[in-house]
């Protein structure tokens, strides 16, 4: 009695809806903080974009981490969500007149700019409001990341950073107009990487570059390293917290830090990804000529990662039991079907899976797309005329299935 009670309760629930994990959620900002926490000059910036969800930003705030923003939206909901304003660092390489008007007045850690046409504009408004802007230079270290050629951005032709041969002379310049504080060097080489031979390549090009500036004369008070800490695509059950451990072991293992010297870390898809599903409903299974499609009432608009990276989402199927959302894989032992996952948008990259397998759907199935908490609702649109999804956590799905 109780589970049809439940069953017609979960069939009220409209979707497609994102449900986050916020339990998930802490044991990572736990972790975070028991490995950078044992070194007190690491300071980890969450990055805004991959969530900006109030709730998760509310809580990722209340466990004391900074925020990395790249856009004035950003810094408001930065603010609005509790992050301390000089906790904040100000990333873009097109940052509006009014964005950088209201980073000053917020008062924020640091902008990290991008080229010296930048750095004139952010003088010249920060002088006529009488303000300092700190000041961080991204530089370009040309170190390539093992990912996807749309998500790195450390190379010598990606549009981010400013060019090493040009580094000296652009700090100069920093530390001689007033109004602006040289707070250091900012780099990031890309995301979604899980290979730590990246992030040590990175620490090694930046001990040469501080050994090079020393050589100058020039001293920098804080290093920051960027993100891009990968997550486990394929296993999120197995791997719901990234290797943390490992990724601070880098660096702390190899990166020569000066006395004094703060490092500052901007992580976003290892912190939110796992905790996050978007889950559908199963509208159509479709015998094509040679292929079955699921056809999910999510797509693109929902998830767009599948088809703008040729990303793969691990797909199973959902439900609710003893009040905890229970995701179930095909078993090799069991039948399986395999299908193309598709959504319904009006567009053939609208695909989240082909050759899948699953368990054997039918129409009103409930299937989740797992490690969608990163990129996922952030990334969502209108395309099609449909509406922005709702998000739920686990908490009060549970609430709203024992009312
Ligand atoms: N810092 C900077 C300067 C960045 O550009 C990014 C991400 C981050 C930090 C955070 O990187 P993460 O720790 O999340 O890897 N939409 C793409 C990812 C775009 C990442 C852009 N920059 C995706 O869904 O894979």
């Amino acid at each position: 009695m109780l589970d049809a009670h439940r069953d017609a309760r979960l069939q009220d629930i409209q979707t497609p809806f994102y449900l986050y994990d916020t339990d998930l959620l802490q044991q990572t900002l736990d972790v975070i903080r028991a490995e950078a926490g044992s070194h007190p000059c690491y300071h980890v910036h969450y990055a805004i974009k991959a969530n900006s969800n109030p709730v998760i930003l509310r809580q990722i705030a209340a466990a004391g981490l900074g925020a990395d923003c790249v856009s004035g939206g950003e810094i408001h909901a930065a603010v609005e969500s509790g992050f301390k304003p000089d906790s904040i660092v100000f990333a873009g390489v097109g940052k509006a007149d009014w964005e950088i008007r209201l980073a000053l007045q917020t008062g924020i850690g640091a902008f990290n700019v991008e080229s010296t046409e930048e750095l004139d504009v952010i003088a010249q408004l920060a002088a006529e409001q009488q303000l300092t802007a700190r000041i961080s230079l991204r530089i370009n270290p040309d170190v390539a990341a093992h990912t996807h050629a749309h998500i790195t951005t450390g190379r010598a032709e990606n549009k981010f950073g400013i060019d090493r041969n040009h580094m000296v002379e652009v700090i100069r310049k920093t530390l001689a107009t007033p109004h602006l504080d040289f707070v250091g060097l900012h780099f990031h080489i890309g995301s979604q990487m899980l290979d730590m031979s990246d992030f040590l390549a990175l620490a090694l090009r930046i001990n040469e570059i501080q050994d090079q500036l020393e050589a100058e004369g020039i001293r920098l008070p804080s290093i920051n390293v960027g993100g891009g800490l990968g997550v486990d695509y394929d296993h999120p059950d197995r791997h719901p917290i990234p290797d943390f451990a490992a990724y601070f072991a880098t660096y702390s293992d190899n990166l020569r830090l000066r006395p004094g010297q703060h490092l500052h870390f901007e992580l976003g898809r290892s912190v939110v990804a796992q905790m996050g599903s978007l889950i559908s409903r199963v509208l159509y299974v479709k015998h094509g000529t040679v292929k079955r499609f699921a056809i999910l009432d999510a797509g693109m608009t929902e998830l767009i990662r599948p088809a703008l990276y040729g990303a793969l989402h691990a797909i199973q199927t959902f439900d609710i039991d003893g009040g905890r959302p229970c995701f179930a894989s095909a078993r090799r032992d069991q039948d399986y079907v395999t299908y193309d996952v598709v959504g319904p948008i009006c567009e053939s990259s609208d695909v989240f899976a082909r050759d899948y397998p699953l368990p054997p759907l039918q129409r009103g199935d409930m299937v989740a797309i797992r490690s969608a908490g990163a990129y996922g609702e952030v990334m969502a649109s209108c395309y099609n005329c449909r509406q922005l999804p709702a998000a739920h956590t686990v908490n009060d799905l549970q609430e709203r299935l024992k009312r």
